[in-house]
């Protein structure tokens, strides 16, 4: 099976591996594409790669693994911050280690009451973990400093949250409380062993021959970046699919030990808000105006048909008991997307390329063409000809019906 479009491979990699993101592509595949680009092209001077949905850093990786410059814009602030550590790969690995060493010394040290956690932390760790959890916690919090080996030795924690926790995760990161492990390991341990592994992994990458040249910012990329026009060459990236996969959500257990959110409102304004709208949860102050936003001039390529989709979303709406804004969430996910595109037509040189890895989605078994659409709003914003690649079969079960509309996933591929 072709896994490009997947985390799975990840797991193997130094650094990559470091926080499990189930939402990622291949690194190697992404290294594969930069060095092809940027040999095809004659290693041009300046040549930069852009991410625009940079979740777990794996395209700037893949760049600073190939030698190449790199930006990435990630707006999810705990992912963007884990990425922002992840390419900090490059600091002194023996100060990070004693970093880390100091706050877990500091952490042992700690004899106080725990903090108040909501309920979903109670549920998914052992009382002897979360006190260990909480902790570790105090201890960054007081040791906290603008330095790369804090932010790294911070993300050593954010990485063991998942393993010592007994609940099960489902594939896309969801917390199942219910769904118990046999067994997890000590906190304390699993974080001095996490620390370990990254140095380990940075003293390799270091010794790699790659190159630290790239940048993470805390960018909404439906915003203009300032200073970014005509300096890009290549763009690949992954946008949240249509699929109303809540990236929110899926961080809720971290956001909350991390004292970062206390509950829904906080996830709302902290995180969903600075998003592409890709789950219904993010739309229902917009769904009254729902048939407006298809009149935008954006929208215009795709009018006819994003229409006729929406009305029968709206309509099978009827037939299910959760009544999703599934007709909401499309029309302003395409509008989302086509604001990216007349940005990243902006940041792209003549000649650059476009690749996103994208699947197509089915709410409410409503079939959406999403690689033609995004294909035909990419070209209304200025981009040539497109084709996609199909890499593999997808079968999503929607939540509330079992649909069985076949689904893809592959690589659009835009001319600059
Ligand atoms: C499919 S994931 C990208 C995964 C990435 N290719 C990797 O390998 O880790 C999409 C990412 O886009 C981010 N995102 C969503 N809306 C965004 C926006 N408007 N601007 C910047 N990033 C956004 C999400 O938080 C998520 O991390």
């Amino acid at each position: 099976m072709d896994t490009s479009t997947t985390f799975a491979d990840n797991l193997k990699l130094p650094i990559h591996r470091w926080y499990r993101y189930t939402a990622g592509y291949s690194g190697q595949w992404a290294e594969d594409v930069i060095r092809q680009d940027y040999e095809r092209k004659g290693k041009p001077k300046g040549y930069k790669v852009l991410d625009p949905f940079a979740g777990s850093g794996t395209t700037m990786l893949a760049a600073d693994q190939t030698g190449v410059a790199s930006l990435g814009f990630e707006s999810h602030p705990l992912v963007n911050r884990i990425d922002a550590a992840k390419l900090s790969w490059n600091t002194d690995a023996l100060a990070f280690a004693a970093k880390g060493q100091e706050i877990a010394d500091l952490a042992m040290s700690i004899d106080e009451p725990l903090y108040e956690y909501p309920p979903l932390v109670e549920k998914c760790y052992s009382p002897e973990n979360l006190l260990e959890i909480d902790h570790l916690r105090k201890a960054l919090e007081r040791t906290k400093e603008d330095s790369p080996e804090y932010l790294l030795a911070w993300v050593a924690f954010v990485c063991i949250l998942r393993s010592v926790s007994h609940a099960g995760t489902a594939t896309w990161q969801y917390v199942l409380p219910s769904r118990t492990k046999a067994k997890v390991s000590d906190t304390l341990k699993a974080y001095l062993r996490q620390i370990d592994l990254m140095a380990d992994d940075m003293i390799f990458m270091q010794n790699s021959g790659a190159l630290k040249l790239s940048q993470v910012a805390a960018q909404d990329s439906r915003e203009r970046y300032s200073g970014l026009d005509g300096e890009v060459n290549l763009v690949l990236t992954s946008p949240p699919y249509a699929n109303n996969y809540d990236y929110a959500d899926a961080t809720r257990l971290e956001l909350s030990v991390l004292g970062d959110i206390k509950g829904w409102g906080d996830l709302q304004s902290l995180v969903r808000g600075n998003l592409v709208r890709s789950c219904s949860q993010a739309v229902s102050k917009e769904k009254p105006h729902t048939y407006e936003f298809i009149e935008d001039p954006l929208l215009a390529p795709i009018h006819d048909e994003i229409l006729d989709v929406c009305k029968r979303m709206e309509a099978e709406r009827e037939n299910h008991g959760g009544k999703k804004n599934y007709h909401t969430m499309i029309v302003l996910y395409f509008l989302d997307l086509a604001k990216v595109f007349v940005n990243l037509r902006a940041y792209c040189k003549p000649g650059s390329r476009v690749c996103f890895v994208i699947g197509d989605s089915a709410p409410y078994g409503v079939y959406v063409p999403v690689d033609d659409w995004l294909g035909r709003l990419a070209q209304a914003a200025g981009f040539g000809d497109y084709t996609f690649e199909k890499t593999r079969d997808r079968n999503i079960k929607w939540k509330n019906r079992k649909h069985r509309v076949p689904l893809k996933e592959g690589y659009l591929w835009m001319e600059g």
